[in-house]
């Protein structure tokens, strides 16, 4: 599948078939996906433990609670807890070296003198904003992106949650000091098609995005959405007409309790 295609069916999956298993290498191929991305100062904070249903021990696997939607965790054959690991900002003077030895960074004869006379020393000194939620957020959601995306490429679905008690889960996983976890990700085999109801509405084009200054609209030229849909990146928007039959089939194949919201 081409990337845009890829894009095109990603949505968030809820409904995952608990008897099939996913594979560790079809996990490993989001992890690798995940590793690849872009990290300030090549830095890579970004960590995740890999919850196994089958496997994982029960007060694990209560501790992942979610608020919104939890019946997600407790079906899933796979939750992966992404997490940010202050700690690695320790070795970014290191990671720093690596760069300008890759050829990545820098040019010219004196340029490892200004990495370890100016760059490193000016990063030490805001070690500890460095650390600090904000760009590290930005930074992982760029590797779970990616993870994300390959998913869906390997027929997978997924859907990020938000998670109440995030220190429990990070005591219960045994995380050292210094970890943040961000985000649980279910992982599975979608139960619903891969439509799952059509792909999900978004604000207006022109209302998020500006050119040169806030307020004025950049330009959306319809010739590129013609070439995107046609490329399969804007499928058939939701809610398609037999979405409410799939989902009360969904409640019943799943035995999801209640209206499943919370
Ligand atoms: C950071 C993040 C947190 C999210 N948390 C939840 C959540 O707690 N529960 C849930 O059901 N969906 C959650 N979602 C999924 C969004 O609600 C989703 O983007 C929305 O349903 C429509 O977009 P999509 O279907 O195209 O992904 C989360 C998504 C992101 C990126």
């Amino acid at each position: 599948m081409e990337l845009r295609e890829v894009m095109g069916r990603r949505r968030s999956i809820r409904f995952m078939r608990p008897y099939q298993p996913v594979e560790p290498e079809k996990i490993q191929l989001m992890l690798e996906a995940a590793r690849r991305a872009s990290h300030w100062g090549n830095v890579g904070g970004l960590r995740a433990v890999v919850v196994y249903r089958d496997s994982a021990p029960q007060e694990t696997l209560d501790a992942l609670y979610a608020p919104v939607a939890g019946f997600q965790i407790r079906r899933a054959p796979v939750v992966i807890v992404w997490f940010f690991d202050s700690n690695a900002v320790d070795e970014q003077a290191d990671r720093l070296r690596e760069l300008l030895e890759a050829g990545a960074l820098g040019v010219g004869e004196n340029k490892s003198e200004v990495l370890e006379e100016k760059l490193i020393p000016f990063f030490e000194s805001i070690r500890d904003h460095l650390k600090a939620p904000g760009l590290n957020e930005v930074d992982c959601g760029q590797g779970i992106a990616q993870a994300t995306l390959m998913a869906y490429e390997q027929g997978l679905g997924t859907c990020c949650l938000g998670t109440a008690d995030t220190e429990e889960i990070r005591r219960n996983l045994g995380l050292p000091d210094g970890c943040r976890v961000l985000l649980l990700q279910t992982v599975g085999y979608p139960a619903e098609s891969w439509e799952a109801g059509g792909q999900r509405p978004r604000q207006p084009f022109e209302k998020l995005f500006h050119l040169n200054r806030y307020g004025e609209p950049f330009p959306r030229s319809e010739e590129v959405v013609r070439e995107l849909t046609d490329d399969g990146f804007f499928t058939r928007p939701a809610p398609l007409p037999w979405r409410e039959a799939e989902l009360e089939y969904l409640k019943k194949a799943l035995d999801i309790p209640g209206t499943g919201l919370i």
